[in-house]
């Protein structure tokens, strides 16, 4: 396949960094043109990003020289890529007449930001759940007049490791969730090392974080009606976010409540049987296998596990009854790859294979 030239947009934050490692090498994808604030402006991407590299693998040689270009030069972008990632920390108005003026300038976008997650006809999608969602972009060419252009996003990283994990439960009549996520330091764009106060602490707020985490799932695992997605009604979720002293993943205990009785011998099948609705599309990011379950009491561990298919899989333990609720048991996904830059490139992924995405020229 002629390989499509991707923008990044956002590419000396945390998240714009994970799509530069991730974009190094992919067999569908090559990095094209770099964006980020009027502070990178113009300089090399070694210069913009300076002491600020945050992952743990070195910065690849081949990005060092690119130079970073401002949001504002549109021609430039619509000269030199087919389709961008976004991950810019902006205003949401920002955000949105940012990412608007991309589509419109026929230029995909696919989205970390959480701007518009709630636009009706803006695709929410987690490609092994909701694939057909993707549907929606016909209604928004409309909206937007294009005829290329468009924006998918990608939900928030807390949902993503236990959306996957109750999905293949869905049908015995998933009635209540309650859901504790302890979430990495590199979700809100740090290190532990530049974090002093975390360290030998929890913070027991994320602004925003609960409020995703509750009603973001009831989008993904809503009906494709047209211009809009009927939301699930169930399950209730409620949720309680921390910040802990980890690096990399999100780990989530997991409570739930069914209509209908279930085994946990059922429970386990039904994750070691998923098939997930793009097994069949050989994606070059997709894992497998989508969902795996530890047999050992103390797995999964961020430390450990996080990075399991390369930071894709979805890890799952410690399945048990509880007195209150029907069971309850552990699931961890890494934060800026599952969550963020993997799980955007996944996406664009899935719209090549659909379809929506194709070469500008
Ligand atoms: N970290 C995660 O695990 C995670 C997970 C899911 C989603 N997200 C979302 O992804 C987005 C980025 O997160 P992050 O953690 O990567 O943030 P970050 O490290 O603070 O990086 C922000 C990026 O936005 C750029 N930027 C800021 N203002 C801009 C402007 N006016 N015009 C153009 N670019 C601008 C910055 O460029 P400069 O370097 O030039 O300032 C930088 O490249 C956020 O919306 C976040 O909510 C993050």
């Amino acid at each position: 396949m002629r390989k499509f030239r991707v923008g990044i947009i956002g590419a000396t934050g945390h998240v714009g960094q994970r799509f530069i490692l991730l974009l190094q090498d992919h067999p569908w994808f090559e990095l094209s043109l770099l964006m980020a604030s009027p502070r990178s402006k113009g300089k090399t991407y070694l210069e913009a990003v300076g002491d600020a590299w945050r992952q743990d693998e070195p910065m690849p040689e081949s990005v060092k020289d690119f130079i970073v270009y401002g949001t504002d030069d549109l021609a430039l972008l619509k000269d030199s890529v087919d389709f961008v990632f976004s991950a810019v920390d902006m205003k949401k108005d920002a955000i949105i007449q940012l990412e608007e003026s991309i589509a419109k300038a026929e230029i995909p976008v696919v989205s970390n930001n959480s701007a518009m997650r709630w636009t009706p006809d803006v695709p929410l999608i987690m490609p092994e759940i909701n694939p057909g969602h993707t549907k929606l972009i016909e209604a928004q060419r409309k909206r937007l007049g294009t005829k290329r252009g468009f924006v998918v996003v990608k939900p928030n990283c807390s949902i993503q490791s236990y959306v996957p994990a109750l999905t293949p439960l869905m049908d015995y009549g998933l009635e209540e969730v309650f859901v504790a996520t302890y979430q990495a330091v590199s979700g809100a764009g740090r290190r532990l090392a530049d974090w002093p106060e975390m360290h030998g602490n929890v913070i027991p707020f994320i602004g925003g974080e609960e409020e995703k985490s509750e009603r973001e799932p009831l989008r993904v695992w809503g009906e494709y009606s047209g211009d809009h997605i009927e939301l699930a009604t169930k399950p209730v979720i409620s949720a309680q976010c921390f910040r802990v002293p980890v690096e990399f993943g999100h780990l989530a205990a997991v409570f739930v409540r069914f209509k209908h009785p279930i085994e946990s011998n059922d429970i386990l099948m039904r994750w070691r049987n998923y098939t997930s609705a793009i097994e069949d599309a050989n994606l070059p990011s997709a894992p497998h296998p989508f969902l795996h379950y530890f047999e050992e009491n103390d797995r999964p561990q961020p430390k450990y596990d996080a990075s399991s298919q390369r930071g894709m899989g979805i890890s799952i333990g410690r399945l048990r009854e509880d007195p209150i609720f029907d069971y309850k048991f552990v699931c961890l996904s890494h934060n800026t790859v599952r969550g963020a830059a993997g799980g955007a490139v996944l996406t664009a992924e899935l719209l090549v294979h659909q379809g929506w995405l194709t070469h500008a020229r």
